[in-house]
C-alpha cells in the first residue's frame, strides 16, 4: 500500500506533506505547503495568528481531508511504518493510524466530567483498553505532569486551574504513549513559570522512548518564543499560505526579513527582560 523512504542520513521520514492545499470558501489558507518530517525529530510550526497552522495540523492528524495535494504519515500499525497517504484510507483505516499518535488541542478540549474520565476516554475508545489497565497508567501520566493522582482523579474537570487543565492534556496525551505527538500552541495563556513546566514536559515526553520501539517525533505549533529557545527546534513558519522558512533554529535566528524579525524582536526584550534571577522590578 505505502512505500518506506529513507531520508539521507537515513532517519526514517515520519510525515511528508506535498504541494498541500485549502480554502474555506473564498478564502484560501494554505497555498502549496510542503515539507517533510524525519522520525525523532521536534518540529516548531510557527507563523503569524490565523495563518493556517492548526488548519495544517488537522491535515496531518487526517481532520482535514487535502483539497490538492498530498498528506502521508506513517502508519504505525503495519510492519515497516509505511507512508500511507491519507486521502486513500476509510475511517476505520485512519483510526488505526491514529492509535499511535496524541494531540494536545490549542483549547485543551477536554470532555465535562472527572478527570480520571478524561485520561481514560482515548485509551477506551482508541485503543480498547479497560478501565484496570488504564488505572495505572492514568496514575503515571499525572505524576509525570506534576500532578497529585489522589486528590485529583476523581476532581471534576470544571474545578481545575488553567495551569491544572493544560497539564491534564498533555497527561492525556502521554497515556496514549504516541509514536507522533501533537500540540497546538500548548503554553497559551499560561504565565511563565507554568510555560517553563510545559516546555520541559514536552522535552521530557520527546525524549522518553515509546513502547512501540521507536523515536517519538513532536509537533508544537507555537508562538511562544522562549518555547523556541529553550527546544531549539527545527522551525517551519507559514506565511502566505506556504512554508516561508524552514531549518534549524540557528539559521532561523540568524535570518532576518519581515515575518521573522517579530519573533527575533521579541526574544531580544525577553533577553534583555528577563535575567537568569528572575524578572526585574518595575
Ligand atoms: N472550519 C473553518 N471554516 C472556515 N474558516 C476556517 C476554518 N478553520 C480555519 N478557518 C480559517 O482559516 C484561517 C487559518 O486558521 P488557523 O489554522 O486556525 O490559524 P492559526 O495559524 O492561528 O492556527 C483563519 O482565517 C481561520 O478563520
Ligand atoms: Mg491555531
Amino acid at each position: 500500500m505505502g512505500e518506506s523512504l529513507l531520508h539521507e542520513d537515513a532517519a526514517p521520514i515520519e510525515m511528508d506533506v506535498q504541494d498541500l492545499h485549502k480554502s474555506f470558501g473564498q478564502a484560501r489558507v494554505l497555498a502549496g505547503v510542503s515539507l517533510t518530517v524525519n522520525r525523532g525529530e521536534v518540529i516548531a510550526l510557527i507563523g503569524g495568528s490565523g495563518c493556517g497552522k492548526t488548519v495544517l495540523l488537522k491535515h496531518l492528524t487526517g481532520h482535514h481531508r487535502a483539497e490538492r495535494g498530498k498528506v502521508r504519515m506513517c502508519n504505525h500499525d503495519e510492519e515497516g511504518s509505511p507512508l500511507v497517504d491519507l486521502a486513500t484510507l476509510s475511517e476505520d483505516a485512519m483510526d488505526r493510524l491514529r492509535i499511535h499518535w496524541a494531540v494536545v488541542f490549542q483549547r485543551n478540549a477536554l470532555l465535562s466530567g472527572s478527570v480520571l474520565f478524561n485520561l481514560s476516554f482515548w485509551p477506551s475508545e482508541i485503543k480498547g483498553l479497560s478501565p484496570e489497565q488504564i488505572q495505572p497508567i492514568a496514575v503515571d501520566a499525572l505524576r509525570a505532569v506534576g500532578l497529585d493522582p489522589n486528590q485529583l482523579l476523581e476532581r471534576d474537570r470544571d474545578e481545575l486551574s488553567g495551569g491544572m487543565a493544560k497539564r491534564l492534556a498533555i497527561a492525556r496525551a502521554l497515556v496514549m504513549d504516541p509514536v507522533v505527538a501533537f500540540y497546538d500552541e500548548p503554553t497559551a495563556g499560561l504565565d511563565p513559570e507554568m510555560c517553563a513546566t510545559v516546555h520541559d514536559l514536552i522535552l521530557k515526553t520527546h525524549h522518553t522512548m515509546p513502547a512501540a520501539g521507536v523515536r517519538r517525533t513532536s509537533i508544537v505549533v507555537t508562538h511562544d518564543t522562549g518555547l523556541l529557545r529553550r527546544l531549539a527546534p527545527r522551525v517551519i513558519m507559514l506565511a502566505d499560505g506556504r512554508v516561508h522558512f524552514d531549518g534549524d533554529f540557528d539559521s532561523f535566528i540568524g535570518r532576518d526579513d519581515e515575518h521573522i524579525r517579530p519573533y527575533l524582536e521579541q526574544m531580544a526584550v525577553l533577553h534583555r527582560r528577563v535575567p537568569p534571577d528572575g524578572p526585574e522590578e518595575h
